[in-house]
């Protein structure tokens, strides 16, 4: 079955309340599109301060609204965080989990996190799986090692096309422009596919591998065109919408 594309943007600490205003320029922007974009999910995930009035903002278009976090129990005295529940009541579809700035900024282990997905199933999201290697380690020849790994530990019985996508995020092209050859996302997705095929069987040709990490307008139809690269999950380029729109747009073109 030929997999719908999915273009994510992760807004991460960034955005206050006139951010709005890039939600309203990305659903009027995906209105003009009309047909042209229809064959690709998108997705925004803004900060959880501007959540539920960046889903109110986009109810009605193809436009759907996620979270960038969510802790594994539905409530509680958990001060500071949120649950997948609530992402939902805010209107969020989706959350992005076991991004390498959580790994890193507050100790996420693969086990935690697989706890985060099954939290986000229990509460109806579909989950985003961030995984990705250090530069460290892909220099050693570990990349595809360490990736797989984090898969294994971080992925919990019961994923379907309908609520997982992964996203191979190697952490050296964050932000900083540079992005792998196209031959080592392809090696890497590959070896992703191969993985959840072993886990999942048959369910695993229905879900999206994103890769993140860098892509811009620039450059996103090439990685579009990688083999087993469905989409994109997208930082910086995703704040502004006019360079979001371009990424939509060639996902779009790469996957008509
Ligand atoms: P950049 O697109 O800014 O490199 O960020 C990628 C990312 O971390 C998305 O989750």
């Amino acid at each position: 079955m030929a997999r719908r594309a999915m273009v994510a943007g992760n807004w991460k600490m960034n955005g206050k309340r006139q951010a709005q205003g890039v939600i309203e320029q990305v659903v009027a922007g995906l209105a003009d599109r009309g047909e042209k974009a229809a064959g690709v999910d998108c997705i925004l995930c803004p900060p959880s301060t501007l959540l539920a009035g960046a889903a109110e903002r986009a109810a009605g278009s193809p436009l759907t609204i996620g979270g960038q976090d969510a802790h594994a129990e539905p409530s509680g005295a958990h001060t500071g965080d949120i649950s997948a529940e609530m992402l939902a009541d805010a209107g969020a579809q989706c959350v992005i989990l076991g991004h390498s700035e959580r790994r890193a900024d507050h100790g996420e282990t693969d086990a935690y996190i697989s706890a985060k997905v099954a939290a986000a199933w229990r509460a109806g999201l579909t989950a985003i799986l961030c995984l990705g290697e250090t530069e460290a380690q892909r220099d050693d020849g570990d990349a595809v090692e360490t990736v797989l790994a984090q898969l294994d530990n971080s992925l919990p019985e019961g994923g379907t096309g309908a609520n997982l996508a992964v996203a191979y995020e190697p952490i050296w092209a964050i932000g900083t422009g540079r992005t792998p050859l196209l031959h080592e996302i392809s090696e890497i997705h590959s070896a992703l596919r191969d993985a959840l095929i072993a886990r999942i069987g048959s369910e695993a040709g229905n879900v999206r591998l994103l890769y993140g990490g860098s892509v811009k307008p620039s450059n996103a139809a090439e990685i579009f065109a990688a083999d087993n690269v469905d989409g994109a999950l997208v930082g910086g380029a995703s704040l502004k919408a006019e360079d979001f729109l371009a990424i939509i747009d060639a996902a779009a073109a790469t996957h008509a």
